[in-house]
């Protein structure tokens, strides 16, 4: 049972409401006009109100901002024959909760009421997310998973020397951070990061960007100016979706990256570089490689140390830390305030295939706090969101997500076990055969 004010001018709204209401068994209190409304709000404290926008003494705008200024938690639908657009925004910017047309429509009216009280059910019930309002960490990579952890340690050695990086992974799986962390935690991070995209610009520009040129190099090229390898001084040059670096530039790299020797476009001078190189990429060098669109010998140039960042989903470990993490961020950052989830929310964000990775986990936590409209995020907000993501081709979520968790499982088992397949059966619960083609099914392979 609730406790609901109704507050409407309309004899015959204040009645069917209170009927209707009653008959669902909570508790009506109803005013005629905004100060009666208030009044009542301020001793009784109900849990929702149903506000009518236009009243004889006081608008419902008003009323609303008074309501939540005296309790912010307060919830408020807003009920309006009006369809403006105007009124709609000011009411949710003040804070309604919901907004409901005239004529009332029973179902609605139910919807809102249940939403309210749900929400109410789950703010009392569920604690608050670690840390929601402490500050979030900048600039650091967040999980704690196996294949995380590994990454953490080639960083860790990183940081002591210059050896050129190759990061490879999906898009969205973090590559530009961990090169940002690496240069952050060198010897020489006072010294600059330049970053250049290799995806970005035209072949001749690419090359100047890179390079640098002499005035009157060509068209347009009225001063000399500094190259990004000249610009990273003794700091980081991070070449990013070197993948699509065009294969003239591609020898001009490799030249470069043998001697660390180079001229300006349209230079005499040979200068010299001692920059580190990290680059990255989202695509499968060794098929570029196939297909001659990607040189060997750079190749091989580059992956002097080479990360490999899993894609999320298999890390699924990483996600709880990432959700926490982001919603910090976002709170910080957007304003919005959401403190706690819903059980069943990390549980579903788990299980999601992240096919955009971290950054389509962020991108979807921004969407649904900004939505939020409060402090719980709720299950079915999430459930919307998602949903409409999710392709034709897994018709069966929570299958696949199983058998994600299950591969993590599985190998994790192996892996702590230096890969005793009996122990790790017996452990698993499972006979030896069933291991050993769950091993093949999932392609897990042992460490290299
Ligand atoms: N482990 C992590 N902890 C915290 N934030 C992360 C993590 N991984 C990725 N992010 C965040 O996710 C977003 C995407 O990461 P980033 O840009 O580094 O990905 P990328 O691999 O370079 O993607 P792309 O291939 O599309 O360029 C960024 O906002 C980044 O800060
Ligand atoms: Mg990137």
């Amino acid at each position: 049972m609730a406790t609901i004010l109704i507050i409407d001018d309309e004899w015959s709204i204040l009645e069917s409401l209170e009927m209707f209401l009653t008959e669902k068994g909570h508790r009506i209190f109803k005013a005629a006009s905004g100060e009666e409304g208030y009044r009542i709000f301020c001793t009784v404290n109900p849990d929702m109100v149903f506000l009518d926008i236009r009243l004889p003494d006081l608008s419902g705008l008003d009323i609303l901002d008074r309501m939540k200024r005296k309790k912010p938690s307060a919830r408020v639908t807003m009920m309006t024959a009006f369809h403006d657009m105007e009124t709609t925004i000011q009411a949710m910017k003040t804070g309604a909760y919901d907004y409901i047309h005239k004529p009332l429509d029973a179902n609605e009216v139910e919807r809102s009421l249940n939403r309210a009280l749900h929400l109410l059910e789950i703010d009392r019930e569920t604690p608050q997310i670690e840390a929601a309002g402490k500050l979030p960490k900048a600039g650091v990579i967040i999980g704690r998973s196996k294949n995380i952890r590994e990454i953490f340690k080639v960083i860790g050695l990183l940081c002591q020397n210059r050896a050129t990086v190759l990061i490879q992974g999906e898009t969205g799986t973090g590559k530009e951070l961990i090169a940002r962390v690496i240069h952050r935690n060198s010897l020489y991070s006072d010294e600059p990061l330049m970053t250049i995209d290799c995806g970005a610009l035209v072949e001749t520009l690419l090359e100047s960007e890179l390079f640098g040129h002499e005035s009157g190099a060509f068209t347009g090229a009225t001063h000399t100016q500094k190259g990004k390898i000249e610009l990273a001084g003794m700091g980081t040059l991070f070449l990013d979706e070197i993948g699509e670096l065009p294969l003239s530039l591609q020898g001009k790299l490799l030249g470069f990256l043998q001697r660390r020797e180079y001229m300006r476009v349209g230079g005499q001078e040979t200068l010299k570089s001692k920059c580190r190189i990290i680059a990255a990429t989202n695509r499968d060098l060794p098929a570029l490689i196939k297909k001659r669109r990607f040189r060997e010998d750079l190749y091989f140039r580059l992956k002097v140390v080479t990360i490999h960042v899993p894609p999320l989903r298999e890390r699924i470990s990483d996600i709880p830390d990432l959700v926490n993490h982001f919603i910090q961020k976002i709170n910080l950052e957007m304003g919005t305030q959401v403190m706690k989830l819903e059980p069943g929310v990390m549980e579903r964000l788990t299980v999601h295939p992240w096919n955009g990775n971290v950054r389509e986990l962020e991108n979807i936590l921004v969407e649904a706090l900004v939505k939020a409209n409060g402090q719980v995020l709720l299950l079915e907000d999430v459930l919307k969101l998602l949903s409409r993501d999710v392709s034709e081709e897994e018709p069966d979520i929570a299958c696949y997500a199983l058998s994600l968790m299950e591969k993590e499982h599985i190998q994790s088992t192996l892996e702590q076990l230096r890969w005793n397949r009996t122990k790790a059966a017996k452990i698993l619960g499972i006979s030896s055969p069933t291991l050993r083609a769950k091993i093949r099914k999932y392609g897990i392979r042992p460490p290299a």
